[in-house]
């Protein structure tokens, strides 16, 4: 009757101050800081940093400097992508001249004037940065704020004892990209977003939210309890009472609980809230049904409201089993999973949070269900994206490491990403030299123990490259990942070892050129047939089959989704991108898409490679392969069947055909004869066309939202010209901006990037090309034409709205 009571007046005193707390605005302000900086290539003053005064920094990192000839940009930036190539640089990052050997290109410098209101005198002000290639040294009106070290993980610092409220200031930023951090394509620049926040001096800490749910004995049943904790900073000398309410809104938009909780925060100190209420009939998150909940944290102090914040989370289990694999809401889940770099074609590792989108909706048409950050902490917006279209993650961390530094960066991902669903699994590192040695176990259980204790709902593993060795980090961490190795080594670690789970941290890989069925070394091309991989690797249906007969495995995660620039394997110059992905750098599908459709997604798939253009070939015998999911498939050459043949599971089908233009298409059947499938392939006739087909032909005229736009050459009936090779112009009017262009040919050194709107080309590769137009702040109508010499031109219209942009920094 007591508890009945204590609720009643919980409910109450919700609805009463839910409607009372909305009627306040408090003082917590995120806004983005990604307009109008200015940029300069060069480490033009060395001594900028005033190591005698403080306050007086020098050049461009002080108050007074003349910024007005250097390059206007928007963030996220990343400079490298309009350097040229050069044969001489770095093969691993992609053949650019940045780095070690190179500190012409190596160190920039950004600025950004800005003024606060008088109003803000009083508030604690924060710049927060959320990816910094590499080092980083920030200045503030002159003052040295803060050096960070590291090119991935976000920082931030106060800097309210140095803002001017009621006057102008900036920001200098002095990047360093003379070290590489990792053996691919890092870029360099502030290429994640810039924050300015404020708060009262009674608030949430930083990253102060962690919200969590539990069942009892980790089974989906019955009324989760959900775990808030919030972290509460008082920057004033003086205690401070506070009442921290958490409201648990459902996916609907309904409030389902209120919990109140009262405290008294000591001065110039931090101190820790922690409150737990239950939901009943919870929607579980999965990748198929990605139901997300809302936490608002509201702080109220002395009758005003100080501060307040929404989390987004969602309720689900996860658990991984040395017997049943990976388990999600309690039943075996295989996971489909792809490793993937950060960059994409056009704009390098400086990626609109809509390309984020893009990218993980077509991994998901493949089928694929996690996503392995390798080898590094993704943005925010990655797992944003994750979270919403329904995404597992695996979040790896950059290096192992148990000493204080690699421990801040960790616990800075740890903080940040620990409330998000399709976070499952925590990975320290990748393919360490030291993994199998006493010392490096020794820090990875260091670090294991250190994830516990921030977030104690996930496991740990880490990316392994060693066969059926048991030692070192294999022994140290809960979940044993697997890079490459499969097959017996698995089998008799499993037998050895039968209380460990165990996970396909890193597999395959086939290396691949899309739209290439013929080997060509000299330009760098592999034929794209799922037949060619390094001496490490296996195919895509070698790996797969072996998981497919292991679900004990958790399934695993394919290197990579996505091709990324440097690591060319198997070739050096002139090829500057990686041939790994299922996708190229642009997301247009390589033949193994859709092998892994058929085997991935229930979706009746029937797909045949090669194209059927072959002139000169006539009579040849060509390879023809079919990935399909049905029982059996029967191939016609323009009409003439070819035979049936009975589909293997998890395997590919093969005929030779002696080629003859027309076409070749295929019928796929289930058990009982009927046709469930059908493709074709047609000889094309010769370009003549241009076209462009927008992902989205509406958006948000926020300056932020692109649309991402396919170019293709087609013939006179509207095929893609397989081979096309044509150079496309392309020209833009009204309120939108070209960012970025790419084909995908990981042999192309054209450039990415134009450094203004004019004269913007791009050859197709094998008939596709990509061009990425972003929004101004301005709506209206974007007109876009494409011409080639000789083809037919086209042009379209992008409409860009008018909307209610996310608060910005003026
Ligand atoms: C792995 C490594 C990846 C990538 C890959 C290329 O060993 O973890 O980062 O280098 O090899 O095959």
């Amino acid at each position: 009757m007591k508890a009945l009571f204590r609720w009643a007046i919980f409910i109450f005193l919700a609805v009463f101050s839910s409607t009372h707390l909305l009627a306040q605005d408090p003082p917590r302000e995120r806004l983005l800081f990604d307009f109008g900086w200015k940029f300069h290539l060069g480490d033009d003053w060395p001594d900028a940093e005033n190591l005698a005064k403080a306050g007086m920094s020098k050049g461009a990192a002080g108050r007074k400097f003349d910024d007005s000839q250097w390059q206007a940009v928007n963030l996220p930036h990343d400079w490298v992508v309009q350097l040229p190539f050069d044969k001489n640089a770095s093969y691993n990052h992609g053949f650019k001249p940045v780095g070690p050997g190179y500190p012409q290109n190596s160190v920039a410098w950004y600025r950004r004037t800005f003024d606060l209101p008088p109003l803000d005198a009083g508030k604690r002000i924060w710049i927060e940065f959320d990816g910094v290639f590499r080092d980083a040294q920030v200045f503030v009106n002159g003052w040295l704020i803060g050096h960070h070290e590291g090119g991935y993980n976000g920082f931030r610092y106060d800097i309210t004892d140095v803002a001017n409220c009621g006057g102008t200031n900036v920001v200098a930023v002095r990047v360093d990209a003379s070290k590489f951090e990792g053996w691919f394509y890092e870029g360099a620049g502030i290429y994640r977003h810039v924050w300015l926040v404020k708060t009262a001096p009674l608030a949430i800490a930083p990253d102060g939210i962690f919200v969590w749910s539990r069942f009892k004995d980790n089974i989906p049943k019955g009324h989760p309890e959900i775990h808030v904790q919030v972290q509460l900073l008082n920057s004033q000398l003086s205690n401070a009472d506070a009442t921290v309410t958490a409201q648990i809104i459902s996916p609907e938009g309904q409030e389902l609980a209120a919990i109140h909780e009262e405290t008294v925060i000591p001065g110039d100190s931090t101190s820790e809230v922690d409150q737990m209420t239950r939901v009943s009939k919870p929607e579980l998150w999965s990748p198929e049904s990605p139901a997300l909940y809302k936490l608002v944290t509201t702080v109220e102090s002395a009758g005003q409201i100080v501060d307040r914040e929404e989390t987004s989370f969602g309720i689900r289990t996860v658990a991984f089993d040395p017997d049943k694999g990976f388990l999600l809401n309690g039943e075996h889940y295989e996971i489909k999973g792809t490793c993937n770099h950060q960059d994409h074609a056009g704009v390098g590792s400086a990626l609109p949070d809509r390309l984020q989108y893009f990218r993980i909706s077509r991994l998901k048409e493949m089928g694929c269900n996690a996503y392995r950050t390798s080898h590094n902490e993704p943005t925010a917006e990655l797992i944003d994206a994750c979270d919403q279209l329904g995404m597992l993650v695996m979040d790896e961390n950059r290096l192992l490491g148990s000493d204080p530094e690699n421990l801040a960066r960790f616990q800075e991902q740890i903080l940040r990403d620990r409330n998000h669903p399709s976070v499952v699994i925590w990975s320290i590192c990748n393919e360490e030299s030291r993994q199998s040695y006493a010392d490096g176990g020794r820090v990875g259980a260091t670090m294991q123990t250190f994830v516990k204790q921030l977030d104690p709902t996930r496991p740990v593993t880490c990316a392994e490259s060693v066969g059926d060795v048991y030692s070192g980090l294999m022994s140290a961490l809960e979940v044993r990942g697997w890079n490459y190795h499969i097959g017996s080594d698995m089998d008799d670690y499993h037998r050895e070892h039968p209380q460990q789970p165990e996970l396909g941290t890193e597999q395959g890989s086939t290396v691949g050129t899309r739209g290439i069925y013929e080997t060509d070394k000299a330009r760098g091309y592999v034929s794209s047939y799922d037949a060619n991989f390094p001496h490490w690797a296996n195919t895509a249906e070698a790996w797969w089959g072996c998981f497919a007969d292991r679900p004990w495995l958790s399934g695993g995660f394919y290197w990579t989704g996505f091709d990324y620039r440097g690591e060319p394997t198997p070739y050096k110059w002139p090829c500057i991108n990686s041939h790994f992905g299922i996708l190229d750098t642009c997301g247009f599908p390589k033949d193994n898409f859709y092998y892994y459709q058929s085997v991935w997604l229930d979706k009746p798939v029937l797909h045949l490679l090669p194209h059927w253009t072959w002139p000169g070939k006539e009579g040849q015998n060509i390879d023809v392969w079919c990935y399909a999911n049905c029982q059996e498939v029967e191939l016609f050459l323009n009409g003439q069947s070819l035979g049936k043949k009975a589909m293997p599971r998890n395997g590919h089908l093969e005929w030779e055909v002696p080629y003859a233009p027309g076409t070749l298409s295929a019928k796929g059947y289930d058990a009982s004869g009927e046709v469930v499938s059908a493709t074709e392939e047609d000889t094309t006739g010769a370009p003549s066309a241009v076209g462009l087909q927008p992902d989205r032909n509406t958006i948000s005229a926020d300056g932020e939202d692109i649309s991402i736009i396919t170019v293709s050459v087609h013939d006179e009936p509207g095929h893609v010209v397989p081979a096309a090779s044509n150079l496309v112009h392309f020209a833009i009017q009204g309120p939108g901006r070209i960012i970025g262009v790419g084909n995908g040919d990981p042999s192309c050194h054209e450039p990415d990037q134009y450094p203004t709107q004019s004269g913007w080309q791009r050859s197709v590769f094998n008939g596709l090309a990509q061009i990425i137009v972003q929004s101004t702040k301005v709506s209206g109508e974007i007109t876009l034409t494409a011409t080639a010499d000789g083809l037919q031109p086209q042009t379209i219209y992008i409409q860009s709205q008018a909307c209610e942009p996310r608060p910005c920094m003026p």
